[in-house]
C-alpha cells in the first residue's frame, strides 16, 4: 500500500498524484464493499461470496472514500478498520448486517447511489430491500422488479428507512388523523421516514438517535450504544434472539473507535495541509464530555459558552495566492461564518418555550447555539429542538402527514414525524430532534432527519428561509465550502 494515502500527514500538492494514480484501487474496494452484500445475498455458494473473502481483510486506516466535494477517510484507534467484526456479520435472520444501512464508504450511512447501484445489481434482492422497515409500508407488492422499485421508493430516491413507532401510552395527545400515501400508518405504528445516522464519531454523541429513544437516563452512553446494537439486531435485522454480550461488546467496541471526516477536497484539497486540523486523526484528538461548551456553562470547567466552537481552519483564515490558497481562505470564512454569524432563533420549541432560556420569544444566537461541541458540531447535552423540518408546511406528497390533538386542550397539529413527541409523550416535544454531529457531511447527502435537503446549499437555504438569516452569494458559498470539509 502506497505510504501517501495512508499518511494523513502529508500535506504538499505534490503528493496529491498517488491518490489519482490508486483511484482504481479505491475504486475496486469501494465496489467490493458495496457489493459483498449483495453477492452474499445470491445464492453463490458461501467460499465465493466476496463479503466473506474480504472479511479476512482489514480495510486499513485511512483509506480515502471518494464523495461530491473529495474523499473522506475513517480512522480507527484499534489500528485498522476490522471487515470481520459482528457489525459485519449477519446476525439475523433477514441476511442484513449493520453495514447493511451503515456502509463504510457512504460515510457509515447510506446514499441515495448507493442504494439504487445495489438495487440494480440484485434486482432489488440485496437485504436492504426487506419489507419489514425498507419499503414504503410493510404491506406492498415485491413479487416483480417494478413492484420493487416502486415498494421501495423512498429508500432508493431519498435512502429512507421506515422507523415505525405507535403513540405511547398515556400520551398528551391522540393521532386523529393519517394521510399515508402508503396506506399503512395508525396509531399503532406510525411510519416515520428517517436517514440512517453514521455509526462513527460516537465518541461525541450525548443522544443516540433523532428522538433520543436509545438513550437512557442515568446511563452511559456503551449501555445506550449496547442497547441500540441490540435492537437493531432484532428490529431490523429481524433476530429472534438477543444478541450475546460479548457480540454486543464487540459492536460497541468497532464503531466507538471510529472517526470519519473530509481528508481532501477537491479545491482546498488536503485538509490538514498548513496548520489546518482536518481529517479523522485530529478528530480522534478531540475532547468531548457531555455538556462541554454547554450554552449554560461547560458542564466541567464552568466556563462560560464560547460560539467559537469549530476552529480547525484557523490558520488559513486570509491566505491569498493562487486557487488552493484562495479556496482555504473560503473555507475558512465559512468556518467564521459558522461560528459567529448572527440568527434570532424564534420559534424553536426547546429553545423559544423552555424555562432555562427565561421563556423568549428571540434568542440571538449563530449556528453554533446549537451545534455546539467543539470541532464536531452536536449539541452536547440532551437537548432536542423543532426546527421546522417536519412542519405540515414542509411536507412533500411522498411523506405521510399525521394529525395529533391534545388532549386536555383540543388544540391541533399537523406534522409529518412527531419525533421526541413519540418517546415521551409530551405535547411539546412535537417536531424535535437531536442536531447531529456536524462531520463527514460531503459523504452523507442527503440531509436532515427525512433527507429533505439534497445538498448542503438547500441546508443553507433552509436556515436562511426559516431563520430570516441575510447571507450573501458569497457568505452561502464559503459556508457550503467550509460544510464539505467537514
Ligand atoms: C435497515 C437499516 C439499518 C440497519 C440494518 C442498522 N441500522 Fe443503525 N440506524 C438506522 C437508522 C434509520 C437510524 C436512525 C433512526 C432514528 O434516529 O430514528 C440508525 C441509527 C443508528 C445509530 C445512532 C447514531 C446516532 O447518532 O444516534 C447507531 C449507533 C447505529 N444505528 C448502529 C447500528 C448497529 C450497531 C447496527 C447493527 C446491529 C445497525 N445500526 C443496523 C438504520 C439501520
Ligand atoms: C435552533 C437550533 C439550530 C440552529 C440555530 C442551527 N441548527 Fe443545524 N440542526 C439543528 C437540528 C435540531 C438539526 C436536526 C434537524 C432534523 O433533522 O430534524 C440540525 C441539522 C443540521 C444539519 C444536517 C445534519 C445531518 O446529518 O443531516 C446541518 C448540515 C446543519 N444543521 C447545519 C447548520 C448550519 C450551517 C447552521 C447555521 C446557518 C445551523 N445548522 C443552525 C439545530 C440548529
Amino acid at each position: 500500500m502506497n505510504r501517501y494515502f495512508l499518511d494523513t500527514n502529508t500535506t504538499s500538492s505534490i503528493q496529491i498524484r498517488p491518490y489519482k494514480s490508486y483511484s482504481y484501487l479505491i475504486g475496486i474496494i469501494t465496489l467490493a464493499l458495496s457489493y459483498g452484500s449483495v453477492i452474499a445475498a445470491s445464492d453463490v455458494p458461501p467460499f465465493l461470496h466476496p463479503g466473506n473473502l474480504l472479511q479476512r481483510f482489514n480495510l486499513p486506516n485511512n483509506f480515502p472514500f471518494p464523495n461530491s466535494s473529495g474523499y473522506a477517510a475513517t480512522y480507527s484507534k484499534n489500528g485498522f478498520i476490522d471487515l470481520g467484526n459482528e457489525f459485519f456479520q449477519n446476525l439475523g435472520t433477514n441476511g442484513r448486517s449493520c453495514a447493511s444501512c451503515h456502509q463504510p464508504q457512504e460515510g457509515w450511512t447510506i446514499t441515495p447511489a448507493g442504494v439504487r447501484a445495489r438495487f440494480k445489481l440484485t434486482a432489488g434482492k440485496d437485504p436492504i430491500f426487506r419489507t419489514n422497515d425498507g419499503s414504503n409500508s410493510p404491506d406492498l407488492d415485491v413479487s416483480s422488479v417494478a413492484a420493487r422499485r416502486s415498494a421501495y421508493s423512498m429508500l432508493l430516491s431519498k435512502g429512507l428507512i421506515r422507523v415505525g413507532i405507535g403513540i405511547p401510552e398515556n400520551a398528551e395527545f391522540e393521532l386523529i388523523a393519517v394521510d399515508d400515501p402508503y396506506n399503512f400508518a395508525s396509531a399503532k405504528e406510525l411510519s416515520l421516514f428517517r436517514r440512517p445516522l453514521p455509526s462513527t464519531n460516537l465518541k461525541f454523541l450525548s443522544t443516540v438517535m433523532f428522538d433520543g429513544r436509545e438513550t437512557f437516563p442515568g446511563q452511559t452512553i456503551h449501555f445506550d450504544l449496547g442497547h441500540q446494537a441490540n435492537d437493531a439486531t432484532i428490529g431490523h435485522a429481524m433476530a429472534a434472539e438477543d444478541l450475546l454480550p460479548t457480540q454486543v461488546e464487540s459492536i460497541i467496541n468497532f464503531e466507538t473507535a471510529l472517526t470519519t471526516a473530509q481528508v481532501f477536497d477537491r479545491r482546498a484539497r488536503w485538509l490538514n495541509a498548513s496548520g489546518a486540523k482536518g481529517g479523522p486523526v485530529n478528530l480522534a484528538k478531540q475532547n468531548f464530555y457531555i455538556g462541554i461548551n454547554d450554552n449554560f456553562g461547560d458542564s466541567l470547567t464552568h466556563l462560560p459558552f464560547d460560539k467559537v466552537v469549530f476552529n480547525i481552519y484557523d490558520t488559513w483564515n486570509e491566505l491569498t495566492g493562487n486557487a488552493v490558497m484562495q479556496a482555504r481562505a473560503a473555507v475558512a470564512r465559512g468556518q467564521a461564518i459558522f461560528n459567529t454569524k448572527s440568527i434570532s432563533i424564534e420559534d424553536v420549541s426547546g429553545i423559544n418555550d423552555e424555562a432555562a432560556f427565561g421563556n423568549p420569544t428571540k434568542v440571538m444566537g449563530t449556528c453554533t447555539t446549537c451545534h455546539d461541541t467543539p470541532n464536531s458540531g452536536n449539541h452536547s447535552v440532551v437537548a432536542p429542538l423543532n426546527i421546522g423540518i417536519s412542519d405540515a408546511s414542509r411536507r412533500t406528497l411522498d411523506m405521510p402527514l399525521y394529525t395529533l390533538m391534545n388532549k386536555t386542550t383540543g388544540e391541533t397539529v399537523q406534522t409529518t414525524d412527531p419525533g421526541r413527541a413519540l418517546i415521551s409523550g409530551k405535547w411539546k416535544h412535537i417536531g424535535r430532534f437531536k442536531g447531529p454531529i456536524l462531520r463527514n457531511l460531503a459523504s452523507r447527502a442527503p440531509y436532515f432527519h427525512n433527507g429533505s435537503a439534497p445538498d448542503l446549499k438547500a441546508v443553507v437555504n433552509f436556515y436562511q428561509q426559516r431563520f430570516s438569516v441575510i447571507f450573501t452569494q458569497q457568505e452561502k458559498a464559503d459556508l457550503v465550502a467550509f460544510l464539505n470539509t467537514l
